[in-house]
């Protein structure tokens, strides 16, 4: 009975400080903030080598890391970039890559991809025009590597930008591309009529292109040419 009572003592004497003492509250916590977990490269005592991580196993990927499909994954199949999209292009996919290139590229390659982004306008390197002719006959393959690998002094998105989101960025690049070159018989008609009227009544500067995203959806994501220099994608 007596040792018992003896046994006690230290964790009432715990609890007892831990009660009338706040400062020392914190010692008293033991969760979630304060685990018996390894950071990174953290020196360990436990295994031989001295390093908490595990070397990989060989010939292992690990779960969810399967890159199987070389086109998918970087954009380029034998050596040079592929022409088509791995899926088909649809009207979500196009909004999705809107919504990601204002989100991710904008803000320096510019709302028309012009190369006149926010960023550009305060100093930092501008980028080709998609507009320029060397871009407009890359395949849609050759953007989706360059978000993947970056390019030059443009880092790269991989770490941002879902492998399906580049994808959908891609598709959205030739709609950009597209919007800045449409040929106004390529407008919906009561469009055409709408900009005709325009440019009879005003003898100012002509109501040139579309915004982007307002005209159709272009007849083809692939262009025409490959691109010659594709070795030059760092
Ligand atoms: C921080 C600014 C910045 C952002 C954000 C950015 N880029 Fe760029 N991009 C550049 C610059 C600068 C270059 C030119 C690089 C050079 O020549 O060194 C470039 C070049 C390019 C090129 C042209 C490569 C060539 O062959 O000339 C493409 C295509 C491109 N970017 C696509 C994208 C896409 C798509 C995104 C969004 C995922 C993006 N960029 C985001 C700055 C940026």
């Amino acid at each position: 009975m007596s040792s018992d009572r003896r046994r006690l003592r230290p964790r009432a004497l715990l609890a007892a400080a831990c009660l009338l003492l706040p400062p020392a509250l914190a010692g008293c916590r033991h969760d979630m903030q304060n685990q018996n977990k390894m950071r990174p490269y953290r020196l360990s005592t436990f295994y031989a080598d001295g390093a908490s991580a595990r070397p990989l196993p060989a010939h292992t990927v690990a779960r969810g890391d399967l890159r199987a499909d070389e086109a998918y994954e970087t954009g380029i199949r034998d050596g040079r970039p592929v022409a088509d999209l791995p899926f088909p292009v649809s009207r979500e996919l196009l909004q999705r890559g809107r919504q990601r290139y204002d989100i991710y590229c904008s803000p320096c390659h510019g709302r028309v991809g012009d190369g006149k982004g926010m960023i550009v306008t305060r100093g930092y390197k501008q980028p080709p025009s998609f507009e320029e002719e060397q871009l407009r006959h890359a395949q849609v393959g050759y953007f989706f590597n360059v978000m993947t690998q970056g390019f030059g002094v443009m880092p790269s998105y991989s770490a941002q930008v879902s492998v399906a989101d580049r994808w959908a960025i891609a598709a959205y690049i030739r709609v950009l591309q597209y919007s800045q070159a449409a040929p106004l018989s390529d407008l919906p008609p009561e469009t055409q009529k709408a900009i005709a009227g325009d440019l009879a009544t005003s003898a100012g500067p002509a109501a040139g292109s579309p915004a982007p995203g307002s005209a159709a959806v272009p007849p083809s994501v692939a262009p025409a040419a490959p691109r010659p220099q594709t070795s030059e994608v760092p």
